[in-house]
């Protein structure tokens, strides 16, 4: 047993003894630095929150500004400038018809308000039969109960089933499953089609259907194109359902445009951001909506209105280092600069398909990831922990990776050069190249995100 109080997130703690987790004493652009000075370049933005790199002065300045006139106040009776403005910058930048933020205080809590605001809408306009929602396969939406039901990933979800509401779940449209026999459009076309039979099946009782937008994150970085999504959204319209746009990993420029669902011209009923709204700085998360829902909220009667709160919902600190991080983003012109940076990485990511012990090697935007194989072409048990010996080595070369399994990703902060991802990419494949010469760890199966 280990000596420390402290019980870490999303962590085995057995596995401390073997690895230790670093001690970081600070933090730069795109580096962490060790209690020994150690700088790590890190690639996947700290659990893929951070935007322009950490302790960036612009955003210090802006959040520092803010410490000194009101550090935090509550949102029911009492409202603030920064989270007004931050409401308006939000509706400003996304589709026309989201017109209303709603703030929560993490991403799972962002899937939680979307859930029950879909819920109630239905119950308030009369059409009382509809109950359930339509998530993936392989979906993660967060850990909380609510959001947890809505998640895919039984590594996560198993050991809390009694405490979860079975909703329906559709085949993911992601390419990593996709049987080599069908083309990609054959593919795509199959997995609407079955999400159209479950809309016609339970036609009447579906509130709404849940995706995370081109990439589903927590499985393992598993990309999908924008044709799924235009599709989905037009039998969402068909079948009146709500489409609830989980952007919380995706948003704020991971996949090459401010959001997933540009790509696809759409527009959700409900859209979730959380991590990178902060630009990594605080806890903060919101849920964009349109007229119509918060219309169906509006009312002289207390019970209509939407009474779900946090104790921090809004907190000013956080506002703050939002609406410094969009300003960051216009100023620098962040997202065309990236266009270069996405270059980068494409043409990096080629030169890594002729190893024989990669597969898969697929990008969105600023994500790249891979499949780490064996020498027959096959993806390596999860239990094997290739993937954590990968991310040990990884750490000593001086870069952070976190492998979920057998895939490898990374996800920069906006702040990384040509050269650094080039670094990654190298110091990637050396450490896979050490971790598939190792004897496997033999853990108990399972892959953490
Ligand atoms: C797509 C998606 N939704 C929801 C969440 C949950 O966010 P949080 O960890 O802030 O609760 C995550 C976290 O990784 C996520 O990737």
């Amino acid at each position: 047993m280990t000596a420390s109080a402290l019980w870490y997130p999303c962590t085995q703690m057995h596995h401390l003894e073997q690895f230790p987790p670093l001690t970081i004493a600070r933090a730069q652009g795109a580096y962490l630095y060790t209690t020994e000075g150690t700088p790590i370049l890190d690639a996947i933005s700290s659990w893929w929150v951070n935007l322009h790199g950490h302790c960036h002065p612009f955003i210090n300045q802006a959040v520092m500004d803010q410490l000194g006139r009101c550090e935090q106040v509550m949102l029911a009776g009492l409202t603030h400038e920064p989270i007004e403005q931050l409401a308006e910058r939000l509706v400003a930048l996304t589709p026309a018809a989201l017109t209303k933020a709603f703030f929560a205080d993490s991403g799972s809590a962002a899937v939680e308000v979307a859930l029950k605001m879909s819920l109630q809408y239905w119950q308030q306009c009369g059409e009382t039969q509809r109950k359930t929602f339509i998530s993936l396969e392989n979906g993660y939406h967060g850990e909380t109960l609510g959001s947890l039901s809505v998640t895919d990933i039984p590594l996560f979800s198993a050991q809390y089933a009694p405490l979860l509401i079975q909703h329906l779940r559709a085949p993911s449209p992601a390419l990593q499953t996709k049987p080599e026999l069908l083309s990609e459009s054959e593919f795509i076309h199959q997995q609407l089609n079955a999400l159209e039979h479950l809309m016609q099946t339970h036609d009447g009782e579906i509130c709404a259907l849940i995706l995370e937008p081109l990439v589903q994150g927590a499985a393992g970085m598993h990309m999908y194109p924008a044709s799924y999504l235009k599709a989905a959204h037009e039998l969402c319209d068909r079948y009146r359902i709500h489409l609830i746009l989980d952007e919380i990993a995706v948003g704020f420029g991971r996949t090459g445009t401010l959001f997933a669902h540009e790509q696809a011209g759409i527009c959700p009923d409900f859209l979730c951001l959380s991590k990178g709204l902060t630009a990594g700085y605080l806890p903060m998360s919101c849920v964009l909506t349109t007229d119509d829902v918060y219309a169906a909220f509006y009312h002289p009667s207390v019970q209509r209105g939407f009474l779900h709160s946090h104790s921090f919902t809004g907190n000013p600190l956080a506002a703050r280092a939002a609406l410094a991080s969009l300003d960051w983003f216009e100023q620098q012109q962040v997202l065309t600069t990236n266009q270069h940076l996405i270059h980068h990485l494409s043409h990096g990511l080629d030169e890594l398909c002729q190893h024989p012990h990669i597969r898969q090697v697929r990008q969105t935007g600023m994500i790249g990831a891979f499949t780490l194989v064996n020498e027959h072409g096959i993806a390596y048990p999860a239990e094997e922990g290739r993937g954590r010996l990968l991310a040990r080595k990884a750490t000593e070369l001086g870069v952070l990776l976190r492998p979920i399994g057998n895939q490898v990703y990374l996800m920069p902060p906006y702040c990384v050069t040509p050269e650094e991802i080039q670094r990654i990419l190298q110091i990637a494949v050396t450490a896979l190249e050490w971790a598939i010469s190792e004897p496997p760890l033999n853990q108990s199966a399972g892959a953490l995100a």
